[in-house]
């Protein structure tokens, strides 16, 4: 078998594109949806991130403002600035990009973010909320795998679904997700003993460990959907993913690819996101 790649290219395109038309109905009425980005340090990964943040944002029609900060900005300082923003009523949606310098306290950072305004998803309201099933910002990267099983018309209910990793950010709200289509999961984890007999009988594996080939061909169910949400450099420098690829590919019905599967979702997910606190705000 030689499994159906699920292209996150594709599908992201048509997001921003879905983006991008109702932010000009939302501007039509007057309103310009605006995201306001805070970068504390020069972590170099951060810096590659937050501009692509800025150019979706401003490609689809989104005002996207980067304010930077020495890395020895103080807590109180950041916090003041965030209670600004969250004040600011040209300002619909704030994101702290991470990791933060470590004399600061992330969550607590996030948690001064109004919720209302959370479009990373990352406040621990926004979470009990995904918990509960009630309105909320869901984080980017499990919405946009949960935007990919949608794609391909897959029904969850009653299936078998598999989450490799326990993160905040993506392992479990992607298990919440999962369960809120009526899944039975389970989430796997570095203390997991035997994770291949999980996964052997998973109708979907969600690979969110950020380690290469956690999940191998031997490991995966005849027809299984594999979304690999890893972001990994081989021996060679190329971009991989947690999943092997080439032998995964030939057992599995539908993959995610790395380059071009979660990670162009994550970002269209951030605009989509935006675009929602916008139009709710201004409701
Ligand atoms: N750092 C790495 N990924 C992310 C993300 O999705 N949001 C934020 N705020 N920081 C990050």
């Amino acid at each position: 078998m030689t499994a159906h790649i699920i292209d996150g290219n594709a599908l992201a395109a048509k997001i921003r594109a879905e983006v991008s038309g109702r932010t000009a109905a939302l501007k039509a009425r007057g309103i310009q949806p605006a995201l306001s980005i805070i970068l504390v340090g020069e972590d170099p990964a951060s810096q590659v991130y937050t501009k692509h943040k800025v150019n979706d944002s401003t490609e689809t029609g989104l005002a996207a403002t980067l304010e930077r900060y020495p890395a020895d900005m103080t807590e109180a300082a950041l916090v003041k600035r965030i209670h600004e923003l969250n004040q600011d009523p040209a300002v619909h949606g704030i994101l702290v990009q991470l990791p933060l310098p470590k004399h600061l306290d992330a969550q607590k950072v996030i948690e001064t973010i109004s919720p209302a305004k959370d479009v990373d998803g990352f406040h621990v309201a926004s979470a009990g909320a995904l918990m509960v099933g009630r309105p909320g910002f869901w984080p980017c990267t499990p919405y946009g795998c949960m935007k990919m099983l949608e794609s391909i018309g897959y029904d969850l209910r009653g299936k078998n679904a598999v989450v490799i990793g326990r993160s905040n950010i993506v392992g479990k709200p992607m298990a919440m997700m999962l369960l809120a289509k009526d899944a039975t999961v389970t989430i796997c984890h570095s203390r997991t003993r035997d994770l291949k007999s999980f996964t052997l009988n998973a109708d979907v594996v969600v690979a969110a460990v950020g380690k290469r080939n956690v999940l191998t061909a031997d490991m995966v169910k005849p027809g299984a959907v594999v979304i690999d949400v890893g972001m990994n450099r081989n021996d060679e420098g190329k971009l991989c993913g947690d999943v092997d690829f080439a032998g995964v590919s030939q057992v599995a019905g539908w993959i995610t690819p790395v380059p071009g599967g979660v990670g162009p979702m994550t970002r269209a997910m951030l605009l989509a996101n935006t675009l929602e606190a916008a139009e709710t705000a201004t409701a």
